[in-house]
């Protein structure tokens, strides 16, 4: 009985979910970009000079419509206790791409392993006082196998709603994770993460609809318009961030990149419906 009960408390809360209300929106539609450019993938950066000089590619990604939403993240990290490779973002691993067909572009999100450190991609929001949220963001991950897709809410280390898809897994397995992970000890806190098995014969491969509705008392995921996850752990307290990610240090989570390897995350579009603290 205690479990029935306890479905119908978190129904009633998807239902307040889906019901809430936002005053705000993002959008940004990278499906049919000028068709003049975006013809190839930029070089991979193989050493700290290319990294540290490669400007934003002019476009879209300069235009005031994206510059005023979003910035592209150039710092990095060192190597530590639990993060062995260094990882070091840069401008070059944010582009727009068209497909092979010719027909539609999208953004692109790349890590690449080169012989000193994993050159990383990431975007923030330039809001960073979205206080609850609906996250809706079409995208595919390809590539080799070490790297990790992000697309989350920041705060700190202990208020972080994720949804993750590692290179490393089956193409048809997602990482649901409401942060701290650990506890001091080090040790994996028991609903924190979740390895999910995607609904409805869905790989991370393919395009798939993303989204995550964070709300007071509740972190809600969905994957193609179904809902595919509910958490009560974790559910972050303070105005946050809106990051997309595509990278790895070389540690447990992520794994270690084979030199010369990339990977790849492909967004055609996002949308965030969200309020503000
Ligand atoms: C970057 O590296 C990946 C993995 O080796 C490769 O497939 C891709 O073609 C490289 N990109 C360029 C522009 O050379
Ligand atoms: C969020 O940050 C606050 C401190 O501002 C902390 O007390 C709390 O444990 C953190 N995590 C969550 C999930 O609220």
């Amino acid at each position: 009985m205690l479990s029935l009960v306890k479905i119908s408390v978190f129904l009633a809360g998807v239902a307040a979910a889906q019901e809430a209300t936002y005053a705000h929106r993002i959008f940004h539609d990278f499906r049919s970009l000028d068709g003049s450019l975006y013809t190839c993938e930029p070089a991979n950066i193989t050493n700290d000079e290319q990294s540290s000089a490669a400007p934003v590619q002019s476009g879209y990604l300069t235009s005031d419509a994206f510059v005023n939403d979003f910035g592209i993240q150039t710092w990095g990290a060192p190597v530590s206790e639990t993060s062995p490779v260094r990882k070091q973002n840069s401008n070059q691993n944010v582009y727009i791409e068209r497909d092979e067909d010719g027909s539609s572009t999208h953004l692109v999100l790349r890590a690449y392993r080169n012989e000193d450190f994993i050159s990383s991609a990431e975007v923030e929001s330039k809001v960073s006082n979205i206080f609850h949220a609906s996250i809706r963001v079409r995208a595919r991950v390809r590539g080799d196998a070490g790297a990790c897709a992000g697309i989350f809410t920041y705060y700190d280390d202990d208020n972080e709603s994720d949804i993750e898809i590692l290179t490393r897994d089956p193409t048809n397995h997602i990482r649901y994770t409401n942060q701290p992970g650990l506890d001091e000890d080090g040790n994996e806190i028991p609903g924190a993460s979740t390895d999910a098995v995607m609904g409805g014969g869905a790989v991370w491969t393919d395009w798939n609809d993303y989204r995550l509705d964070w709300t007071a008392d509740l972190s809600v995921w969905y994957l193609n318009g179904k809902l595919a996850h509910i958490k009560t752990y974790g559910i972050p307290s303070n105005p946050s961030t809106f990051i997309l990610n595509m990278w790895g240090n070389g540690g447990v989570w992520t794994g270690d990149m084979d030199i010369g390897s990339a990977a790849y995350l492909d967004i055609e579009w996002i949308e965030i419906l969200y309020n503000t603290a």
